[in-house]
């Protein structure tokens, strides 16, 4: 059995993390790796739809989906996890309890994420009508060291995905696909 691993997407809101995390499902679906994703916008309407945006609910955000993740990874399965995850020590507990975790921070700059405002929240936020939003008026501790970087204000989302598929590649945890061995 393959080994499994946690790509773990960071990043603020509207930054591209959920249309990475697809892609990148697509990808690993395509070589046949087994995978499951999740994603804070529909993982809160389940395991953690009691959860609020306070530290405290996030952190409690962050430990049901490390424990899932850590279940899944240990049992050979790539995860895929997309969340905010704003608070380092939630992460670092992530990476300690989960199997082959991989840090990926998706970096746009927050004038970036607020002018795509795919979701219209950091208008509400600037306007005063969300508090605790994460970037304009709650924290965001940026990974010190990620094993990952993407930039997705410069990079396209192919370029985005290629980067962590040529981590896992380079990390014997998928596949190589016969196209890129021939170089073509
Ligand atoms: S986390 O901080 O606990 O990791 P998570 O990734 O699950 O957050 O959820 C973030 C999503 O919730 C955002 O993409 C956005 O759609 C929504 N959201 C609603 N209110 C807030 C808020 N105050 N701060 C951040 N995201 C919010």
């Amino acid at each position: 059995m393959t080994q499994g691993f946690t790509v773990w997407l960071t990043g603020l809101s509207g930054a591209g993390k959920t249309t990475i995390a697809i892609e990148l499902e697509h990808e690993l679906q395509a070589r046949g790796v087994r995978v499951e994703r999740l994603d804070g916008d529909t993982v809160r309407q389940g395991l953690t739809r009691d959860l609020g945006f306070s530290k405290a609910d996030r952190d409690k955000n962050i430990e049901r989906v490390t424990f899932v993740a850590k279940l899944l990874s240990r049992n050979g399965v790539g995860v895929i996890a997309s969340f905010i995850s704003p608070y380092r020590e939630a992460r670092d507990t992530a990476r300690r309890e989960t199997t082959n975790f991989i840090e990926v921070y998706v970096a746009a700059p927050v004038e970036t994420c607020a002018a795509r405002d795919v979701k219209g929240l950091y208008a509400k936020a600037f306007a005063g009508e969300l508090k605790d939003f994460t970037g304009v008026n709650d924290p965001y501790e940026e990974p010190l060291s990620p094993e990952i970087t993407l930039h997705t204000e410069r990079e396209t989302l192919s370029e985005s995905v290629g980067i962590v598929l040529s981590y896992l590649e380079a990390h014997n945890l998928i596949p190589v696909i016969e196209a890129e061995l021939s170089g073509d």
